[in-house]
């Protein structure tokens, strides 16, 4: 019989499968690892081929106390050849609710058939994304209780949460696609209490559907529907960034906690032997790192669009000459799907132009590289997770929203945070050239550096022991994980 196996918490952890959801949770997953839980983290088949892909098959095998599970997304197999390409979000959202369920009840009950041989400890808790209702009846079922994450903004939840009042006000779907032009979105978005300082224009992309029967609304609708406001929920976000949505969360959730941003917990402890756990699902390219060394401090900006948004080659040449055009430093993350119809190939005056000051790459560690000394400002598409992250290493940022919650962001950060100004959507390379300088050497990038340092010692004060985050992981882990309060 194996040693834990009676005396280890074993927590399994579901992701949404998209690299935005999965990193935050990790996270916490590690997080949990640290605090004495058998961690049990369960990807989709085909993100796990693709993390064996990025990091290397034996990076991933985790430890005894810390092990992954895989659960077929209904669209991938194991075999397939092109595992490059993040899933189509319609049909992931459409196969989640379709195919999730069975395989992950099958996935608990060998999990707690092979505790009774001591292989691993009995599950005793679920840490679910709470944009995935599957684990929740699973828990349900099982009798065990499930804490939800939400990797995204509190405003984007409280968003999610208002979306079947929206239907009903006859406010989503639109009532057809003049609706997207005729003004209307830019009516303030009152009808959720806690938003008042946004237009319905800046709500998650999705109010933007005309479909009634679109998938994602669909799915958008189940989450708000299956939530129940019993269940604790903990956000990767911290008290100061989002008093208003979060005062209003409040009062519908009463077992509430913010517990970002979660690097910053995880600082706190060592957490060297975990390194190897990464979560990336394309391959990191550390060479940036060591050409950043080469530059002067805060002179680069760092452009990255995360992983889902995609960009049109005429969208593609505006940042290109924008960017060179700046005579700015700058470090360019382009994913091999970036750009819609896949090749990119750089016009050569444009590389003989930036040579000795641009580098383009595939993926990087992003979080080194934004805490790198040589990095000035980020021009990013306002994930949620590159916005915290942001933050955390005291980077102003360009915003240039694609769809999702990025729009929610780039309000907050733009209008009520003053931590960056916004690129329209309609992109001009003499707009890029312009705000790249403002940002990197204006005025107004000196005050929104001013700024974006002020949220970072609320994020800093706020992870220490002590502060709000600290203490709100402390508590749902006692509370709920561990179930001993
Ligand atoms: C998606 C949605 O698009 C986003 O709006 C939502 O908030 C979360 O899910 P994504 O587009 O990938 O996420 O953006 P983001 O939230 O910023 O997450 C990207 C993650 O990948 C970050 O943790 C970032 O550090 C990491 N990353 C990205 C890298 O490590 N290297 C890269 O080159 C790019």
């Amino acid at each position: 019989m194996s040693q834990f196996a009676e005396t280890k918490p074993h927590v399994v952890l579901t992701p949404y499968p998209a690299q935005g959801h999965i990193n935050p949770l990790f996270k916490l997953a590690k997080l949990l690892h640290l605090r004495g839980f058998h961690i049990t983290f369960v990807h989709t088949q085909y993100t796990y081929k693709r993390l064996l892909q990025s990091r290397g098959s034996n990076a991933l095998y985790g430890l005894p106390d810390f092990r992954f599970e895989t659960i077929p997304d209904g669209l991938f197999s194991m075999d397939d050849d092109d595992a490059d390409v993040s899933p189509e979000i319609t049909h992931l959202c459409d196969s989640i609710r379709k195919n999730f369920l069975q395989p992950f009840r099958d996935l608990l009950a060998r999990l707690n058939q092979s505790a009774t041989d001591g292989h691993n400890p009995p599950v005793t808790c679920l840490v679910s994304d709470c944009f995935l209702t599957f684990p929740i009846q699973a828990a349900q079922e099982l009798g065990v209780p499930i804490l939800l994450f939400c990797p995204t903004s509190a405003a984007t939840f409280l968003t999610v949460m208002h979306f079947p009042a929206l239907v009903d006000k006859g406010i989503i779907p639109l009532k057809d696609e003049s609706y997207l032009t005729n003004g209307y979105l830019d009516n303030k978005a009152d009808c959720i209490p806690g938003l008042q300082n946004f237009r319905l224009k800046d709500l998650l992309g999705y109010i933007r559907i005309t479909d009634p029967e679109d998938l994602v609304f669909d799915f958008i609708l189940e989450v708000a529907n299956r939530v129940q406001r019993a269940f604790p929920i903990a956000f990767s976000t911290f008290d100061e960034l989002e008093c208003n949505a979060l005062n209003v969360l409040s009062s519908m959730f009463p077992s509430l906690y913010t517990i970002g941003p979660l690097t910053l917990l995880l600082n706190q402890s060592p957490h060297d032997h975990l390194e190897h756990l990464g979560s990336n699902l394309w391959k990191e390219d550390q060479e940036c790192l060591e050409w950043l060394e080469s530059k002067e401090p805060r002179s680069v900006v760092y452009v990255n669009f995360g992983s889902t948004t995609v960009i049109s080659p005429e969208q593609l040449l505006e940042f290109t000459w924008g960017l060179a055009n700046s005579k700015k430093p700058f470090l360019w993350i382009i994913r091999p799907d970036l750009v819609i119809g896949g090749s990119v190939i750089f016009l050569s005056e444009f590389v003989n132009e930036t040579k000795d000051r641009g580098l383009i790459a595939s993926w990087c560690p992003q979080e080194q590289v934004l805490n790198h000394p040589s990095i000035g400002g980020f021009l990013t598409h306002c994930g949620w997770n590159s916005t915290i992250e942001s933050v955390c290493a005291g980077v102003p940022v360009l915003c240039w929203p694609f769809f999702a919650d990025q729009l929610m962001n780039c309000r907050y950060i733009c209008n009520e945070w003053g931590i960056g100004v916004e690129i329209d959507i309609n992109v001009k390379r003499e707009e890029v050239e312009k705000l790249v300088n403002e940002l990197m050497v204006g005025e107004k990038g000196k005050k929104m550096r001013q700024k974006i340092m002020e949220f970072k010692k609320k994020a800093e004060e706020d992870t220490k022991p002590g502060g709000s985050s600290y203490i709100n992981l402390e508590t749902v882990i006692k509370a709920y994980v561990m179930n001993v309060l």
